[in-house]
């Protein structure tokens, strides 16, 4: 263990009626992550010349979350008051007999928080900041949310939270109602701080230490989120365990996938999300397909664009030297350097979607990839459907006839014009907005035809009859082919199952 990051032992026997009163504080202060807005969205590792903006800001604002972010999100001196303040006389002594707090180097009469505490949805979870190297903690962030986004608002199974970090997903999946919800992470610090963010938040997750699967071998979930470490290690960087994930960042990614195929329950998703570096030989799903082995699961993957190189070495330089000396530009260069030598044509932001077949279910497993603009917070939704389109996709012919389907609500028909005149058979386009699963589509007329009927009808059996009907043809003579394309339009997130008028 890195033993200049801040012991946990006096924080860990704090009682839990203390524990529940530093909750109430930070609900009753509304600390919660919407304060910091979409210009701050990686506090800690966004750029450091933005930090002094933040904290002009913060340090101008009277309420109480603004308090609390400057102490525990922007590690910002505030003086024993303003503590008592925000906290109470019992509490904040509390939290400095369990060495919390610092003095200031250069005010010794105010306080620094020695840790991070990152409010996320409805939860508050203790980290270390973001400088700590080594086994350092990482405390929630935009990544985090976007994992968050994928998971069900209702969770009915168990869940693991692979690689937990704060244990901030785990403990989402239980707030969430998940009955049984585990976190592993190989390094001891993070599944103490996520032991200790169980107690804080008042809520019940196992967390354990180990090497990726290995504290759960035998066990199956019916989700697994994770999100490895996904950066590039260049030669001569000192590894950072929730950063790093070899040469070419992909290292634990490729081994969560590996184990996918033990740990998932029937039916069960896994989302893993990272930046990937494009394969050159080979197509990420084929990459990804090898590293599944020969489970039978479904692999479709989201990639939206990653953020620009330059820039991301920057930013993981920062971790090196907060004050961008020296050490920060060596950094800079050694990523950069790293860079310039990798065999890939770029990197997308990638989120690996996996799921193991339903019990009884038996069609080939699908892959496929997807441009998507981003990671909102509807693709949560998204992913619940294209699942259940691509299920319908593989059921006989006359349970497809008897369902009710619908397009994709996220899709737009338009038209490429090339003139003023639009030509008769000028294919249509079917656009899909950000947050969709579904790949945009250049369709000819008669297509979007049949795709018309099929949506706009009680059935599948009443749209392809008004469909055989406009062409003059008989049911039999069309609907072989029909069904074709209604299986190729589920399997793409074109059409979708209708949900139930209860939304069940
Ligand atoms: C990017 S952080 C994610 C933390 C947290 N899940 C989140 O989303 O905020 C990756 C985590 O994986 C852990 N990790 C690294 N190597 C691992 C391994 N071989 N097995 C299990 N966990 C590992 C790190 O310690 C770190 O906590």
């Amino acid at each position: 263990m890195n033993s200049s990051l801040p012991p946990l032992d006096g924080l860990e026997v704090l009682s839990a009626r203390l524990l529940e009163q530093l909750r109430e504080r930070f609900q009753g202060a509304a600390f919660d992550e919407t304060v910091f807005g979409e210009a701050e969205c990686l506090p800690g590792q966004a750029e450091r010349a933005r930090l002094p903006i933040m904290r002009w800001l913060l340090e101008r604002r009277q309420a109480p979350w603004a308090g609390f972010a400057r102490l525990f999100v922007y590690h910002m001196p505030v003086t024993p008051e303003e503590m008592r303040d925000l906290m109470g006389e019992e509490l904040a002594s509390a939290l400095a007999g369990a060495g919390l707090f610092m003095p200031c180097a250069n005010a010794p009469d105010q306080l620094r928080s020695r840790l991070r505490i990152m409010p996320f949805r409805g939860l508050w979870c203790l980290g270390d900041l973001a400088d700590g190297g080594g086994d350092a903690v990482m405390t929630p962030g935009i990544t985090t949310l976007q994992l968050a986004w994928l998971m069900p608002l209702d969770m009915a199974g168990s869940v693991l939270d692979l690689g937990c970090g704060s244990g901030a997903l785990a403990l989402l999946a239980a707030a969430r109602g998940a009955p049984r919800a585990v976190g592993c992470d190989l390094n001891a610090r993070a599944v103490r701080m996520a032991r200790f963010n169980a107690r804080l938040n008042g809520l019940d997750a196992e967390f354990l230490a180990g090497d990726m699967y290995a504290p759960v071998l035998g066990r199956r979930f019916d989700l697994v989120v994770s999100q490895p470490p996904y950066v590039i290690l260049p030669a001569g960087t000192q590894p950072v365990a929730y950063l790093h994930g070899g040469p070419r960042g992909e290292d634990l990614v490729l081994r969560a996938l590996q184990g996918l195929g033990q740990a998932l329950a029937p039916g069960a998703m896994a989302a893993i999300l990272a930046d990937t570096p494009l394969p050159v030989q080979e197509h990420l799903t084929a990459r990804y397909r090898r590293a599944l082995g020969e489970a039978r699961l479904d692999l479709a993957i989201a990639l939206s664009p990653a953020p620009p190189l330059e820039p991301t070495a920057f930013t993981y330089s920062q971790v090196v030297d907060e004050s961008l000396g020296e050490r920060y530009q060596a950094e800079v260069a050694r990523y950069l350097e790293h860079l310039s030598g990798l065999d890939t044509p770029g990197f997308r932001h990638a989120a690996i979607l996996v799921r193991a077949p339903a019990l009884g279910v038996s069609r080939p497993a699908l892959s496929m990839s997807f441009p998507v603009a981003g990671f909102g917070q509807s693709v949560g939704r998204s992913v619940e459907a294209f699942f259940a389109s691509v299920d319908l996709s593989a059921v006989p012919a006359d349970r497809l006839l008897a369902t009710t389907v619908r397009l994709n609500p996220l899709g737009r028909w338009s038209l490429d014009m090339d003139g003023p005149v639009l030509p008769p058979d000028a294919p249509r386009k079917l656009r899909f907005q950000g947050g969709a699963l579904a790949v945009d589509q250049s369709l000819p007329e008669a297509t979007c035809f049949l795709l018309h009927c099929l949506a706009d009808s009680a059935d599948v059996a009443s749209g392809l009859a008004t469909y055989a009907q406009a062409c003059s043809a008989s049911l039999d003579q069309i609907e072989h082919q029909a069904l074709d394309f209604l299986r190729h339009a589920l399997r793409s997130g074109i059409l979708e199952p209708q949900p139930a008028p209860d939304g069940g």
